[in-house]
């Protein structure tokens, strides 16, 4: 690699982002470590020689800002890992329509809004990797995640049709499908007692770490994953098995 790549990640202050974060960094790339977190962001920025900024992904102003503002400082966007979103455990019988719709907001519009802004630019360059970090609750089918299992499904599809299109460009899309994962976000919810169920479904007996996940979405996002689009890594100790 003769210059060095630029790679987005949302939601990279804590937990999954912030290891693909520190991943691709270690790899020689400029990270971009954007987060609705400022001083998070900044904290995982300044540990990887990366670039902090804030954003909300669901904020289609925010993001052509956060974009261009890029472009302006780093000149080009070659990776974007589509991490940030909201895992709220909401039983059916009290998820209603708004919550439903924050979840839609993040999760959906904001991979959205961030894969509209950035294809053009790497368009331009003729070279793209896209990471969309899905679910394997969209394989196992988790209750009291509804909303949630629903946007990481629509994740793999959208990474399935979007391939097909923008290959004419030299860009690749992918999905990750991490398991459960002790995140700061997982530790702080009834998520954390997953575990239970989890581990002895799994190959391996003990629990799946942030950086357990980021060296497959640095895989997808390096230049000798040219040949592989439209695909969904599952990433969980063998917990599920498609
Ligand atoms: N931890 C797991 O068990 C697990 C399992 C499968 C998939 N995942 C997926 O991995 C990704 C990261 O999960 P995690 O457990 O590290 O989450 P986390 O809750 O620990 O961290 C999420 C980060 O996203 C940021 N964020 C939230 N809303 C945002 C917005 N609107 N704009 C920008 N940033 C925003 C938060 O500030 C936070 O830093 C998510 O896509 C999640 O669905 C996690």
């Amino acid at each position: 690699m003769t210059e060095q790549r630029v790679a987005v990640v949302t939601g990279a202050a804590q937990g999954i982002g912030a290891a693909i974060a520190r991943e691709l960094a270690a790899d020689g790339h400029r990270v971009v470590v954007a987060d609705i977190n400022l001083d998070g962001a900044t904290a995982v920025a300044t540990e990887i020689g990366g670039v902090a900024k804030k954003l909300d992904v669901s904020d289609p102003e925010q993001v052509a800002a956060f974009t261009k503002a890029v472009v302006d400082e780093l000149g080009r966007i070659d990776i974007l890992v589509n991490n940030a979103a909201l895992v709220p455990f909401v039983p059916w019988d009290q998820l209603d329509f708004t919550e439903w719709r924050r979840v839609m907001a993040v999760n959906l519009d904001g991979m959205f809004l961030m894969t509209k802004a950035t294809t053009p630019v790497m368009a331009a360059a003729g070279y793209g990797r896209i990471v969309n970090i899905a679910s394997n609750t969209f394989v196992a089918g988790t209750p009291n995640f509804a909303h949630y299992v629903a946007t990481k499904g629509a994740s793999i599809g959208f990474v399935r049709s979007l391939a097909g299109e923008v290959g004419k460009d030299g860009i690749t899309i992918n999905a990750v499908a991490p398991g459960l994962t002790e995140t700061e976000g997982v530790l702080g919810s009834a998520h954390n007692e997953g575990f239970a169920y989890v581990l002895p479904a799994q190959a391996f007996d003990r629990k799946g770490l942030p950086a357990d996940i980021a060296p497959a979405v640095a895989f997808l996002a390096s230049e000798k994953a040219g040949w592989i689009t439209g695909q969904t890594l599952v990433v969980d100790g063998g917990h599920t098995r498609n």
